[in-house]
């Protein structure tokens, strides 16, 4: 199965994004580009990245009714993207529609994901806010499991929670980690970070690594160190 590290490239101009693609000469790369940047520069951002000969990983996490969705997901799939999500809880119906807007009519398509609680939600409020009373474990799990009924790939989730995602939903159901730190670096404003190599011992598909590699003093050093650790 393919792992791979994601390098999260949170910038806000297309400039920048530019810049620090410039500094790889040899590498081919999976980009994960988020609402910011696809807002800012739109589907020219994405030619660009692609014609650079790199994978990208849209992070637009769409959640409507599934008709809409799924025709915004026929213009990703015809945008060449290797990756995409949406908000499971979008439920089962939304996910199934999406996924049929992907394909493509020669059955191919982009990897599809979902994002299962945001780790910015806590089990408060989600218990007060959206009257989700079920433990957060017990949320997560059976939200990737519903991603897996509706034939979705794989989710997004930490890389604490990787290894019960696979226990659930079986070893082939991706598992996309961001919160990976190196050992002797900074950890910012991320709570619960792994190493590359323990998310790899645990059984993460992909990394999401941003900072850790977009604001080395070089770059392309610290992500040939992390696909070291990562890939062993
Ligand atoms: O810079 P850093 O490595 O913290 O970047 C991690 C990336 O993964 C960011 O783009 C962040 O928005 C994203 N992400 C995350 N935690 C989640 C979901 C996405 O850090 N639960």
């Amino acid at each position: 199965m393919a792992k791979d590290v994601i390098i999260a490239c949170d910038f806000s101009s297309k400039e920048d994004v530019v810049r620090f693609l410039d500094k790889f000469t040899e590498e081919s790369l999976y980009i994960k580009i988020g609402m910011e940047l696809f807002y800012a520069e739109g589907p020219e951002i994405v030619k660009e990245i692609k014609k650079r000969g790199h994978k990208i990983f849209l992070d637009l996490k769409l959640h409507d009714i599934p008709n809409t969705v799924k025709k915004a997901m026929k213009v990703l799939s015809n945008l060449d993207v290797d990756m995409c999500n949406v908000h499971a809880s979008g439920t089962v119906a939304m996910m199934e529609a999406a996924l049929e807007g992907l394909t493509r009519e020669d059955g191919s398509r982009p990897l599809l994901i979902a994002v299962t609680q945001l780790t910015s939600t806590s089990e408060e409020r989600m218990k007060n806010d959206l009257l989700i009373h079920e433990p957060m474990d017990q949320v997560v799990m059976h939200y990737a499991s519903n991603a897996k009924k509706a034939g979705l790939d794989g989710v997004v989730c930490s890389p604490l929670e990787a290894k019960k995602v696979h226990d659930t939903c079986g070893e082939n159901f991706l598992t996309i980690t961001p919160g990976v730190r190196f050992a002797d670096g900074e950890v910012g404003d991320q709570v619960r970070v792994m190493t590359p190599a323990q998310a790899r011992e645990i059984g993460s598909d992909y990394i999401v690594v941003g900072r850790p590699i977009t604001a080395a003093e070089n770059p392309v050093e610290a992500y040939r160190r992390c696909v070291a650790e990562f890939l062993g």
